[in-house]
C-alpha cells in the first residue's frame, strides 16, 4: 500500500469530513446548554468545602476547520477560599480558555467544554443530607442560571481594560449598571453613591469627576482601577484576574497588584491569577498552577514551585527569569522550541521534544501525575511512573527538536 506523505495541507475531502463533524459536534453541545435541568441535575457536592472552585478533569476544545483544537485537555485543581492561585504557562497553553470556561465565556458554537466538573462552591446550593457542602456544576449549568454567578460571585478582569469598558458610556453608567443589575433593591441614587465608594475604594482621585467620564479620558492605570471596582461591586468570592498589568508599566503594575492583594484580604475572596511573569507569581501567589499545552504539569506552594521546583519545564521557566544578579553579558535562558499545536497531540510527555532529560517512555505515554507532597505534585516520569521501561536519556538533541516535532504536529483533523 501506498504510503500517505506527512503534509502540513489539508485536502478537500479531509476538510469537508472535518467540517460535517464540527458542524455535528456543535449542534449537539449547543442542544445540551438548551435543554431544561432542574437544579438538582446540576448540584453536585463539593470535595472539600473550603474551596471555592473546584475543577476536575475539565476538557475544552475548540472545532476548528484545521480540526479539534484540544486547549484544555484534561486540567484538575482546587481554588481555595480566601487564596491567590497563579497560573503560568506559555502563550498558547490554555491558561486563559480554563478562566473562560469557569465563567461559561468560551467563544461558542467552536469553542465547547466537552468533558469534566467546575464545582463552585455556591452558598445558594445549600448542604446535602448527609452533611456535605453542595456546590454549581458550571460545566452543566444552563447559561441562564450562570448570569446569576457571573459578574458578582465570579467575577473577572483582563488584559487591556479600554476594550473592557464601552468607550461610549460614562464610567459612572458602566459601574451603576453593575449594580443595578445584581441588586433588585438598588435605585439610581444609591447605585450612584455605591459606584463613587467603590472608586474611592480602589484609590482613585476625585471619584466624583471620574464617574462622569469617558474611558478614554482616563490612564491606563485609572481604567484597570475602574475594571477592578466593577469586578468587586458585587462581593464576589473569586476574581479571575487574565494578565491584569501586562498592558501597564512597571511602577502601575505594582500598584495595581497591591491593590488587587489589600482587596483579596479586605473582601474575602480568592484571586486565579493567571501572568506570564514568574515574578508577579512570586509576589502574589499562595499556590501555583503551571500549565503546559492544555495540562497542568506542576502544582505546589509558591515556594514548592519557586525553590523546588521539579518539573523540567518550571525549571526552565525558572531559569529564563532574569536576576539582578545574572550575568548581563550572556544571553539570557530560553527554553528550546515552542509549545506545541493542540491538534492531534500523541499519547506522550507534550514536553519530550524541549526536554534534554527525555527517556524512552517519555514518548511511549503521557506520565501520570505523581504527589510529591499533600501540596507538590507533578506529571513527568523523573519522578515515577507505571511505565516500567529503564531511564533512556533522549539522543535527540534540541537542534532535532524543533523539526521532529513540526512533523509530528501535522494537523490532519
Ligand atoms: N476562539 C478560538 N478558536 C480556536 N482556537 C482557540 C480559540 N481561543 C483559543 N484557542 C486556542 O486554544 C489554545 C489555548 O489558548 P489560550 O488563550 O487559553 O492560551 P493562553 O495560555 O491564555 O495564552 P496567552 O498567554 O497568550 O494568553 C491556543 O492554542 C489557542 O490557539
Ligand atoms: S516526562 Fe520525560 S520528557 Fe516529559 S518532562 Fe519528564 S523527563 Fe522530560
Ligand atoms: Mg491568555
Amino acid at each position: 500500500m501506498k504510503e500517505k506523505k506527512a503534509s502540513n495541507y489539508i485536502s478537500i475531502r479531509e476538510s469537508r469530513k472535518i467540517i460535517k463533524y464540527n458542524i455535528k459536534m456543535m449542534r449537539y453541545y449547543e442542544k445540551l446548554k438548551r435543554r431544561k435541568l432542574a437544579e438538582s441535575d446540576y448540584t453536585v457536592k463539593m470535595r472539600d468545602e473550603n474551596n471555592i472552585v473546584e475543577i476536575d478533569g475539565l476538557k475544552t476544545c475548540f472545532f476548528t476547520d484545521n480540526g479539534t483544537v484540544m486547549s484544555v485537555n484534561g486540567v484538575s485543581f482546587d481554588i481555595p477560599k480566601n487564596k491567590i492561585i497563579g497560573v503560568v504557562g506559555e502563550s498558547g497553553c490554555g491558561k486563559s480558555v480554563t478562566s473562560l470556561s469557569i465563567m461559561q465565556l468560551v467563544q461558542a458554537p467552536q469553542g465547547q467544554v466537552v468533558e469534566g466538573q467546575i464545582r463552585f462552591n455556591s452558598d445558594a446550593a445549600g448542604v446535602s443530607e448527609d452533611g456535605k457542602k453542595l456546590g454549581y456544576d458550571i460545566a452543566k449549568m444552563p447559561t441562564k442560571e450562570m448570569y446569576k454567578i457571573r459578574g458578582k460571585d465570579i467575577t473577572m478582569i483582563f488584559q487591556e481594560p479600554m476594550t473592557s469598558l464601552n468607550p461610549v458610556f460614562t464610567i459612572g453608567y458602566q459601574l451603576d449598571e453593575v449594580t443595578l443589575l445584581h441588586d433588585k433593591s438598588a435605585t439610581k441614587a444609591s447605585a450612584k453613591a455605591y459606584s463613587i465608594e467603590l472608586l474611592k475604594k480602589v484609590g482613585i482621585s476625585m471619584p466624583e469627576h471620574v464617574y462622569k467620564s469617558y474611558p478614554h479620558e482616563l490612564s491606563g492605570g485609572m481604567r484597570q482601577r475602574v475594571m477592578i471596582a466593577m469586578a468587586i461591586s458585587g462581593h464576589p468570592k473569586l476574581i479571575i484576574a487574565d494578565e491584569p498589568t501586562t498592558a501597564l508599566d512597571v511602577t502601575i503594575q505594582a500598584q495595581i497588584l497591591e491593590l488587587l492583594r489589600e482587596l483579596q484580604r479586605s473582601e474575602g475572596c480568592s484571586i486565579m491569577l493567571i501572568t506570564h511573569d514568574l515574578g508577579v507569581i512570586a509576589e502574589m501567589a499562595d499556590e501555583v498552577v503551571v500549565m503546559y499545552a492544555g495540562k497542568v504539569i506542576e502544582h505546589g506552594t509558591a515556594e514548592e514551585i519557586f525553590f523546588n521546583p521539579k518539573h523540567p519545564y518550571t525549571i526552565g521557566l525558572q531559569k529564563s527569569k532574569p536576576l539582578l544578579s545574572s550575568d548581563a553579558n550572556k544571553p539570557l535562558y530560553s527554553i528550546p522550541g515552542q509549545v506545541p499545536n493542540p491538534i492531534n497531540l500523541p499519547d506522550a510527555c507534550y514536553f519530550k521534544n524541549r526536554c534534554d532529560k527525555c527517556m524512552g517512555k517519555c514518548r511511549a505515554k503521557y506520565p501520570d501525575t505523581i504527589e510529591l507532597s499533600d501540596t507538590h505534585s507533578v506529571a513527568c516520569y523523573l519522578y515515577g511512573g507505571e511505565t516500567s521501561d529503564s531511564a533512556e536519556t533522549a539522543e535527540h538533541g534540541s537542534s532535532e527538536t524543533q523539526a521532529s516535532e513540526n512533523t509530528e504536529n501535522v494537523q490532519q483533523g
